[in-house]
């Protein structure tokens, strides 16, 4: 079987192993549409034309009632796909419920010809991988299709997070790993009642002064730590990690802030949930003409890329170099 890299063109971006690949596809933005919804359906071609990435979601979100029409729903846009410079994802059911089985099996029968990818929520470990994998390649096999559907996993349990190398390592089809900030809270039992972004109660105060008084407080970023570790397991394994989703759709301010954290962090892309947050996504996840004009001239001032120089008052030298050469392939990349 070939493996996503063979999907994924590789740029040289000046750096050693384990850097090896960037996002050659853009998926800045993964925008999520209900299938189970003929309104929604019927403007699957003109939003088609706006994002990078459009999943048809089965899973949470869609009504126990409605999980078939959703299915069914999914299988006429595939089977109408006209959209070749976008890919099409389906967030299939969770493989221990009742509809993940039937998910997997009508996705690629019926439309894996125009599936690029299927993601799969709530996964614990490995061995949920191995499962999947090898369901899509019998599936793979009966549908006739020439080319492998890929996974895309959503890490949204403690367990998935302590296993989450293992996970990444799973399967030649991996192709990235989401944050799924609301059900992680949950598995983990935090306190929280959102999905995604801050809090207010999580912050750090000021020290008083000796008049007693505090000058700051500063809110801290809640999901750091998972998002860190999501990103050297999956870059480690040369797949590609996302934030998920941001679900204060009238907070535009924060949902920017939480994306270009996890942009700055390493992450590639997040999922949009409404249109709102397709521009956000987009901006976020694009290098600034500032950040390219800036990498081009520290790549020109240090000629073959080794020693350092004074830019600005700023010392770079090899290393910076590399980084340079990270933001503009990606720049490269998203304009290919
Ligand atoms: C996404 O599925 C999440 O649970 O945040
Ligand atoms: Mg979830």
């Amino acid at each position: 079987m070939r493996s996503p890299k063979d999907f994924y063109r590789p740029l040289a971006v000046g750096a050693p192993a384990p850097l090896r690949e960037i996002p050659a596809v853009p998926s800045r933005m993964i925008h999520f549409f209900p299938p189970s919804n003929a309104r929604m359906v019927a403007k699957v071609p003109d939003l088609a034309r706006k994002v990078d990435v459009l999943l048809g979601n089965l899973e949470d979100g869609v009504p126990a009632s409605e999980k078939e029409a959703a299915r069914a729903g999914l299988v006429e846009v595939g089977k109408n796909w006209d959209t070749p410079g976008t890919q099409l994802w389906a967030r299939v059911n969770s493989i221990d419920s009742p509809w993940g089985l039937d998910d997997l099996a009508t996705v690629v029968l019926e439309v894996g010809h125009a599936v690029d990818v299927v993601m799969i929520p709530k996964v614990q470990g490995p061995e949920d991988i191995h499962y999947v994998d090898r369901l899509l390649a019998q599936l793979e096999a009966k549908a006739a299709l020439t080319r492998p559907v890929l996974i895309h996993a959503i890490l949204e349990t403690a367990a998935g997070v302590s296993r989450v190398e293992e996970i990444c390592a799973a399967s030649p089809r991996m192709q990235g790993l989401s944050l799924g900030p609301a059900d992680l809270a949950a598995n983990r039992r935090m306190k929280t009642t959102r999905v995604g972004g801050g809090h207010p109660g999580y912050l750090v105060r000021e020290d008083p002064s000796s008049d007693g008084t505090r000058r700051a407080t500063f809110q801290q970023d809640l999901w750091h730590y998972t998002i860190a570790r999501m990103v050297d397991a999956c870059v480690a394994n040369g797949i590609y990690p996302y934030y998920g989703p941001f679900g204060d759709i009238r907070d535009t301010v924060a949902c920017e802030d939480q994306f270009r954290n996890a942009f700055l962090l390493g992450c590639v892309g997040a999922w949009s949930l409404h249109p709102a947050q397709i521009p956000i996504a987009q901006r976020v996840f694009s290098p600034s003409p500032e950040e390219v004009r800036h990498a081009q001239r520290v790549i020109e001032a240090m000629g073959d890329g080794t020693g350092a120089v004074l830019i600005d008052g700023r010392m770079e030298d090899d290393a910076s170099v590399k980084q340079c050469h990270v933001i503009l392939s990606t720049a490269h990349a998203l304009a290919a």
